[in-house]
């Protein structure tokens, strides 16, 4: 049938409505930093095709922490790494600042979990310096300096000409913080960067992003799967069902932080969640 035919048959009353809603969607994608329209993400394998997430449609604005929090295997590392430019979409869009955003770049850079994503042949000045000179972005001068700014920021100034074997695991993630925000990317990718810590340093980490974050100004999308990590971190929560990852609800989180903790709003968001995510595991589509 071809598309006047198709339109032809529709109900006279519909169309309007329709349009109405097109233009919506495309005026809220334009003015968001990252626009994700109806993603699906997919791992072929020679026995079989995996569905990691299932048309998932966000936007990211400038100066947000965005939050993907699910369950895990639901997708969430997959939908970062696509936005990383890592992996192919199956299905569905990715614009960043209003362009398409195909392969990796300088403009998205990720921070992920494992604390041996540092060089560890490199100290802490020459991780960071490192992909500032891989991507052209600035001379080894300029490079220096901008490490030696992000370094002082993470609180690592008397760190700098150590090597990663010397550092706790919270300090090799403040490293990778630092190397990450020196790229002043358009967003920052963040891959449950806490998960592996202990309770105190994670808590020490999160408190230090927030503070991080009031400092320099960044744009953040952040994955976990703990409730009480995506309400301090983020100002807006994007819940996914379990496998294969779809959009089951958007929250606002921007009231609480670390002062929320144990208060009864705090709680009683963190239980709505929570049933949120139960309620799911026993209707959410299983593969
Ligand atoms: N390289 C891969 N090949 C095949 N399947 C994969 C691969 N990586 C992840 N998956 C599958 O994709 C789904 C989503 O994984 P992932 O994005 O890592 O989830 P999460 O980060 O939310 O725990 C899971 O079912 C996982 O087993
Ligand atoms: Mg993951």
């Amino acid at each position: 049938m071809s598309a006047s035919a198709a339109l032809r048959i529709q109900s006279p009353a519909a169309w309007p409505v329709r349009e109405k809603e097109r233009t919506a969607a495309e005026a809220a994608s334009l003015a968001a930093l990252l626009s994700i329209r109806g993603l699906t993400l997919e791992y072929r394998t020679p026995e079989r095709v995996v569905r990691a997430t299932h048309r998932v449609s966000i936007d990211v604005f400038r100066g947000d922490r965005f939050v993907l929090l699910g369950p895990s295997g639901c997708g969430k590392s997959t939908l970062l790494k696509a936005v990383a430019g890592f992996i192919e979409p199956t299905e569905g869009a990715i614009h960043l600042e209003g362009r398409p955003a195909r392969g990796p770049g300088p403009d998205r850079v990720v921070v992920f979990q494992e604390f041996d994503q540092l060089p560890p042949w490199k100290t802490v000045t020459e991780n960071v310096v490192f992909p500032l000179l891989a991507s052209r972005t600035l001379k080894r001068r300029e490079a220096e300096e901008r490490a030696a700014h992000y370094i002082d920021k993470v609180g690592l100034s008397q760190f700098a000409k150590v090597y990663p074997h010397e550092l706790s695991g919270g300090m090799k993630q403040r490293v990778a913080i630092a190397r990450a925000l020196a790229m002043q990317p358009r967003i920052l990718l963040m891959d449950e960067p806490f998960a592996a810590l202990d309770a105190l340093t994670r808590r020490k980490m999160q408190e230090e992003l927030l503070a991080l974050w009031e400092d320099v100004g960044f744009t953040l999308l952040f994955v976990t799967h703990s409730i009480e990590e995506a309400l301090l971190v983020g100002n807006r929560i994007a819940l996914l069902s379990p496998h294969p990852g779809r959009i089951r609800a958007e929250i606002n989180s921007h009231a609480w932080d670390l002062g929320s903790l144990g208060c009864a709003g705090f709680q009683t968001a963190s239980a709505r969640i929570h049933a949120l995510l139960f309620e799911q595991e026993h209707t959410g589509t299983v593969q």
